[in-house]
């Protein structure tokens, strides 16, 4: 019998394309930053505190790499990564995973014509988890509702697709976001619950290119989870956030801003999130007519700094983000690339279902 075909994610409602990437009420796979809860979001910033604080002692580490030495991953990356790669790679190392990699399709069958799709579909053979990054939009989503319908179904996590978005980033990002914003309640023990108010009359400026900028994408989705949280769109005009972005804001009723000038705004800022200009997107350098002097974060600015205002960029940084400020206590990019392997080890373990194995061991053991 033939199978029903696979709609177009644009053919679906958001609630849809999430009912058909989650199980059991959580994200099987990881495509969207919609598929994430406030509970879920606090679980895995939880879940991450908890694996940095095993993974600080060799009996601990070595408890880790138990959870998941029989299960192996793919990671499909073409197109170039740094960060991501690597974190995903040391994250499966944290739990034991065996992993491979694809990074350059020159070297695999699809120079004989296969396409990516079949490529996708022989990898499912041979790994219990694929790790994608792709210049596609929508192309992490497409296989991942192929993968639903083959019999060996297994987890595709996206690691970035396209201009759209890239989930895992937005994690770790509001992980960081957690541990500069939380306080140990008085009597509270073990890792700080992640309160619903973490966010509220907080201040989060978007800086630069925030049209192409997947980051960004994602990490707003996320931030409307957070009742109170106020956000200002620091960018040139052309290059400000779409207007898909804008409606998602509206209907969680949070209160924005347009900006044109980052100096008139920083003073306000409780985290600053910079980012680069996306000129690997234009299609005959337009972007280089832009001034980005005024989507640039300089030294000469630090003393309108609020003392707990949070810097933030997803990297790499270009002269928007002044390597001066590198060294004040308001930097969390380097926090946030160190961030990014155990939240993402968090999220590997909290898809195979290792998490309360995780959980338990630290209460037995490192919870005080
Ligand atoms: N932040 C980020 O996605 O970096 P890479 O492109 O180096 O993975």
């Amino acid at each position: 019998m033939l199978e029903a075909p696979v709609a177009e994610p644009e053919q679906r409602t958001t609630s849809q394309r999430i009912a058909a990437l989650n199980r059991h009420d959580k994200p099987f796979h990881v495509v969207l930053a919609q598929q994430f809860d406030r509970d879920q979001i606090e679980h895995l910033c939880r879940l991450s505190e908890m694996i940095r604080a095993i993974c600080g002692d060799r009996q601990g580490a070595q408890f880790l790499t138990t959870l998941l030495s029989h299960r192996r991953a793919m990671l499909y990356f073409i197109q170039p990564s740094t960060r991501t790669f690597l974190s995903f790679t040391a994250a499966c190392q944290i739990l034991g995973m065996p992993y491979n990699e694809v990074r350059n399709p020159q070297t695999s069958s699809e120079v004989k014509g296969e396409t990516e799709e079949d490529t996708i579909q022989v990898l499912s053979n041979y790994f219990d988890l694929i790790i994608m990054r792709h210049p596609v939009e929508g192309f992490a989503e497409r296989m991942a509702l192929k993968l639903n319908q083959m019999r060996r179904a297994l987890p595709i996590i996206n690691g970035g697709s396209g201009k759209d978005q890239h989930p895992t980033q937005a994690l770790l990002d509001i992980y960081t976001l957690y541990r500069c914003f939380t306080t140990r309640q008085n009597g509270e023990r073990g890792v700080p619950r992640m309160r619903e108010d973490i966010f509220a009359g907080k201040t989060i400026a978007f800086v630069g290119d925030l049209k192409r900028g997947r980051t960004v994408r994602s990490l707003v989705y996320l931030l409307c989870r957070y009742p109170g949280v106020r956000m200002q769109f620091i960018a040139p005009p052309e290059l400000q956030i779409e207007s898909d972005i804008i409606e998602y804001v509206d209907r969680y009723d949070v209160e924005y801003e347009f900006v044109d000038d980052l100096r008139h705004a920083i003073g306000d800022c409780d985290a600053v999130y910079m980012t680069r200009l996306q000129d690997e997107w234009d299609k005959a350098g337009e972007s280089s007519r832009i001034d980005y002097g005024r989507y640039s974060l300089t030294e000469d600015m630090a003393p309108l700094f609020k003392p707990g205002l949070a810097i933030m960029h997803p990297l790499p940084r270009r002269h928007e983000l002044d390597s001066r400020l590198d060294n004040l206590p308001q930097a969390k990019y380097w926090d946030q690339v160190r961030n990014g392997m155990w939240m993402r080890s968090a999220l590997i373990a909290d898809i195979f279902n290792v998490d309360t194995a995780i959980m338990d061991h630290y209460h037995s053991y490192y919870a005080y």
